[in-house]
């Protein structure tokens, strides 16, 4: 086995779907160190991907309620399959959040060597998407930062599922993260052996008005939505609205699409699921 997925969620299935005869998912929970060391020894992994992770249902204000299970997935849990995986001396890719900073860095974009400020993080989620970063990258680790993940695929965990079908939505740049553009990026990663924090989102920022207007044009004209004020979202936990640099990932030599001219081609085969 090349690959094995920890974490039986969006995007594991989504790299498990991609990479398909090369990888398997394993279910096994990444704090138990007894599992691990099993499934590791019995697979025999080149690679792990570690998409395993408290998200919250429905989303990260579940994390603020939840700060015991969202601490141990997100913040123990990675560092104890980090541990196996050194034991075993096997690759560890591990998703992280550019959930961490708020803002644009002043046009720059935050890149991988800005750290935020830990006092300011916007939720308990970032928090502990943050610190196991802070931490996995004292390690050969090679750690991938996305953001507002999308694709051209409907349901719940979707970027343009989730905006077009609130009914007020704010209106911020921020960096965003096309699936298979995420997934085409970490596996050229892997291929060199890259360790490190990489932030891998689509080059750019784009505005949830942008992506609205654009599904209009693409996929429903009748389609309709009012734009908020930022300050009257109310939600439990605070939301990241940020730009990330990309340069690091443009430096090695992998080239993913600019998030407008992404987003486009997305909604060109975005079908809207019947409920919405
Ligand atoms: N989706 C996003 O917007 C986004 C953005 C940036 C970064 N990420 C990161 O990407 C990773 C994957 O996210 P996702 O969207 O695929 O989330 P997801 O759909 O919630 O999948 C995560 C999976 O991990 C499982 N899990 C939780 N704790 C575990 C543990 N201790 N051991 C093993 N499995 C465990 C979850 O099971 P349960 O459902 O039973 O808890 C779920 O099946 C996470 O680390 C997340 O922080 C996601």
């Amino acid at each position: 086995m090349k690959y094995l997925i920890f974490g039986n969620g969006y995007l594991g299935n989504k790299f498990k779907d991609f990479l398909a005869d090369e990888a398997e998912v394993a279910s096994v929970d990444i704090g138990n160190i007894e599992k691990l060391r099993n499934v590791l020894e019995d697979k025999k992994p080149e690679i792990v991907i570690n998409c395993a992770g408290k998200t919250g249902k429905p989303n990260i204000d579940w994390c603020e309620d939840n700060k015991d299970e969202t601490m141990y997935s997100n913040l123990t849990g990675p560092l104890v399959l980090a541990k196996v995986c050194f034991e075993k001396d096997i690759f560890m890719v591990h998703l992280g959040s550019g959930c961490i900073y708020q803002g644009d860095n002043d046009g720059k974009g935050f890149s991988e060597d800005d750290v935020p400020e830990i006092a300011s993080m916007p939720s308990f989620y970032s928090l502990t998407k943050f610190v196991s970063e802070y931490m996995l990258n004292n390690f050969q680790v090679l750690q991938a930062r996305l953001r507002m993940p999308l694709d051209s695929e409907s349901g719940p965990r979707n970027f343009i599922t989730k905006i077009t079908n609130y009914k007020k939505v704010i209106n911020e740049p921020n960096s965003m993260t096309v699936i298979d553009d995420l997934i085409f990026a970490v596996i050229q990663l892997v291929k060199k052996r890259k360790t490190g924090i990489y932030n891998v989102t689509n080059p750019g920022s784009i505005t949830h008005k942008e992506i609205l207007e654009m599904y209009k044009e693409l996929v429903d004209q009748e389609f309709r939505y009012q734009i908020i004020n930022t300050e009257d979202l109310n939600t439990k936990a605070g939301r990241s609205n940020c730009v990330l640099n990309t340069d690091k990932l443009k430096n090695e030599g992998i080239e993913i699409p600019e998030i407008h001219k992404a987003v486009k081609e997305i909604l060109k085969k975005y079908k809207p699921t019947p409920t919405q």
